[in-house]
Formats: structure tokens, sequence, C-alpha cells
């Protein structure tokens, strides 16, 4: 099946069509943007590392490589309440109020492998493929059509736990991950015959893409980029994150208790940044409800005072905030594919207990974890943007991480990138 998808036979003359089907055999190199928790991590304890426990020991975990590295993310290890603590322990970011910027815990380096190559966003765990495969099905279908890792399909892994921060605030780690995948998309696109990619997000991939687009001149956008498909991208934020902030939410790995995970889901940047926008939400409509409360997208502020995690207010209202005012139309063809008609958390009760006990919900639609206001924001927020080319797919019925591997979606995404890659010469 390699790279001879089809011949558009629309073409009348001869030379047309052999120039046709010799195009149609230089695809546009794909670079592949993961989401949160969607490629794998790696630790390694220095000297300085203080365990909190003895079970969280330097020993821990066993299986090291020669320079001391450990896959820390992810590892089935964190179902076992024990090693969850141990896990969330290591996981957890800090906020340096010196630096003003987020950091590791003490004694922690990390690093993600494979930068480049789509090998650490196909299975979560290697060594169980089958329950942690990740972008391996999309992965085989791009494939199929020829699509081959290294030459025209790449991987952009990331330290999903960093955001990025508004102008004026370092972020270290951020930064650096979007200036890689610039170095990425030029080498990509200069080993192709100068052809620009097209990039093909996840989730939280997609808000770095659109932020990765708007930093850079319109000028290197109409080089580089043929095309930016996001799927599943929560550019308004969820109503899900502010239950993992309030109650910790653990439906990745169901076995694991939510409180044991929510101080360190509470120190990530980029669950803070998908905490939900009031441009999107609207400012008045409550999504949170307690007997003393309510909370809307404005109130986000309140809402972390309030849960107990003032620790978040100031970096949300400095970095986050004024971050998440730019959904910047990029001036470059959009295509968004989303999952609809799955039950998604829209209004969370809280009784009398407090936030410690999981909260009643009541749902609405989405795709399981992203609110279809939020999936449709870019379409709503750039309507009268004439110079901003965007398409909307909807795939009913399919998941937030489903996307990457039903039938349907996985068929609807592969004839979008058929399409995109033949706009070259189809005349219309
Ligand atoms: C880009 O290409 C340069 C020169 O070939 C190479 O040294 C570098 O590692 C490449 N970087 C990435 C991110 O592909
Ligand atoms: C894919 O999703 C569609 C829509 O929900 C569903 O009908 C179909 O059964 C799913 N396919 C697989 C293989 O799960």
């Amino acid at each position: 099946m390699n790279g001879s998808w089809f011949c558009l036979v629309t073409v009348s003359s001869i030379a047309m069509l052999l120039y046709t089907c010799q195009a149609s055999r230089s695809l546009h190199p794909i670079i592949l943007v993961p989401g949160t928790g969607g490629n794998q991590l790696e630790g390694r304890l220095t000297e300085s590392y203080k365990a909190t426990s003895i079970l969280c020991n330097r020993w821990y975990p066993i299986k090291k490589d020669k320079e001391g590295w450990f896959r820390l993310w992810f590892d089935t290890s964190v179902i076992l309440a024990p090693f969850t603590e141990c896990f969330a322990q290591r996981m957890t970011l800090h906020y340096d109020n010196d630096l003003d910027d987020y950091v590791n815990a003490p004694g922690l380096q990390t690093r993600v492998p494979h930068f480049g190559s789509t090998h650490s966003l196909l299975y979560l765990d290697p060594n169980l493929k089958h329950i942690t495969a990740y972008m391996a099905p999309l992965v085989q279908s791009l494939e199929e059509i020829g699509y081959v890792n290294g030459e025209t399909l790449f991987g952009a892994p990331y330290d999903f736990r960093y955001g990025l921060a508004a102008e004026g605030h370092p972020s270290y780690v951020g930064s650096k991950f979007l200036h890689d995948l610039k170095v990425l998309i030029e080498n990509a696109s200069n080993s192709n015959g100068g052809k620009p990619v097209i990039l093909l997000s996840h989730s939280l991939g997609g808000l770095f893409v659109l932020h990765l687009l708007n930093r850079n001149p319109l000028s290197w956008r109409q080089k580089y980029i043929k095309h930016f498909v996001a799927l599943s991208a929560p550019w308004g934020g969820t109503v899900q994150e502010m239950l993992t902030f309030a109650s910790g939410y653990t439906l990745e790995v169901p076995l694991v208790e939510p409180l044991l995970v929510r101080e360190e889901q509470r120190s990530s940047e980029s669950n803070l940044w998908l905490m939900p926008n009031a441009k999107v939400f609207g400012h008045r409509k409550p999504l949170v409800i307690t007997p003393h409360a309510l909370y809307s997208a404005a109130d986000i502020a309140q809402f972390l005072i309030d849960i107990g995690f003032p620790q978040g207010v100031h970096p949300y209202k400095s970095r986050i905030l004024p971050l998440m005012q730019q959904l910047t139309a990029p001036e470059v063809p959009v295509t968004c594919i989303i999952g609809t008609g799955v039950k998604t958390a829209e209004t969370l009760f809280y009784g009398g207990s407090g936030f410690d006990k999981q909260p009643e919900v009541i749902y609405g639609d989405g795709d399981g974890t992203v609110n279809l206001v939020s999936l449709l924001a870019l379409e709503s927020l750039w309507a009268d943007k004439k110079t901003q080319p965007i398409k909307v797919i909807r795939v009913s019925g399919v998941s937030h991480s489903s996307i990457l591997k039903n039938d349907t979606a996985l068929h609807v995404i592969i004839r979008e990138v058929n399409v995109i890659n033949s706009h070259d010469y189809v005349l219309d």
C-alpha cells in the first residue's frame, strides 16, 4: 500500500493525469502532537532526592537503565496505593515564586524520550501494548496510506505536566518544547523537498500548536504549514478540570483513589490551563454549585481558594489567565475533528461534606471529557474572520480518547489527510 492511494481521474489530458499520479506519491509530512499523558516520560533521581516513604526510596523502581533513567509515565505499579503516592509525589510540579516558573520535584530529573519519532506515543507502556495503546492505531492508519516514521511521519512528545505562560513570564520547559517543535517542522519540510507540513494534534497538543503558530511570523507559517488538524482540542477548557482540582479524578486509571492523586493533579500547570475559559463558557453560567456558592468560569480564582488550593491563584491570574485570552486565528487552514453525543460533565453539585467527596454530576453534550462548547470554540470565535479557513467535522458517539482508535473516527481522519494532500492539484 505504498503511497499510491489513488489517482484522480478527474483530469482530461494524459499529461495532467501522469502528473497527478506522480504528485499523489509525495505526501505532505505529518507531525503528531499528543495530548495530556499521551507520551512516555522518563525520570532519574539525584543525590538530593528525599524519599517521602520507605517504599518510595531511591531503589524504586528497580528497573533503571545504566544511567539511572526509569519510565515515570506510564508505569502500571501506580495502581497499587503505596506506589500511587510515590508516583504522585514524583510527578508533582512546584511553582517557584523567585523564578516565576514551574519546576520538578527536588532531586528529580525528567526527559522525554524519542523526540521526533512516533515511538514514545504509540503505547504508554510498551510492555502492556494492549491496554496502553495511545496513537498506535492512528499511526498504523497513516502508514497504510504511505506515511513512514522518520521520513514523512514524525512525533513531538513533550512533558505534558508543564504548560505555557503569558508574555513576560518565563516558561522554560514549555518554551523549549515549542522551540524543538519548530525545528522539527523545519527539518520535516526541508527533508521532504520543502513541502509544508500537516500538524496533527490530539487534545492539549492542539493548544500548544495554536500558540506555536501564533508565536511565529505569518511568513514562517505560510512557508512551513500546510494545514493544522486538531483532534478533540479543549480550546476553552473543561468542567471536568474543576472536578479534577476539587476532588481528584482518575478516569484513566480507575482503580486509583482520587484523593491520592489530587495534589499532583493540582500542581500540573497544563491542568490549570484547561480550567473553563469565561470567553467560551460565559461569565454567569454556574459550573459548580455548593450549599455556599456558585462558581462560573469567571470565578476560578475564588474556586481555587475555596477548594483549599490558594497557591494556585497567583500563577493562575498572572501566567494562565492572560494566556487563555489568546485564541488568535493563525491564518493557516484549520480542521477540528471532534467527538460529540457522549455525556460530559457540565455542572457539578457538592453537598454539605465539602470537596473531598466526589460530586453529583449533571451531564451535557461533548466527547465525554471536553464540553461541546469548548470543542466548537474556535469556530464561534473566528466566525467573522474572513482570512481564517476553519472546518469542523463531528463524529457522533466517539469519545475524547477513542477518536484515536475507533474505526469510524480513523476513517474520517484519514479521509481529511487525503483531502489535504490532494489540495495541490485538485482544481475546484
Ligand atoms: C534537525 O536537523 C538537524 C540537522 O540535520 C539535526 O541536527 C537536528 O537534530 C534535527 N532536529 C530535529 C528536532 O529534528
Ligand atoms: C466507533 O464509534 C461508532 C459511533 O459511536 C460506533 O457505532 C462503532 O461501533 C465504533 N466502532 C468500534 C470498532 O468500536
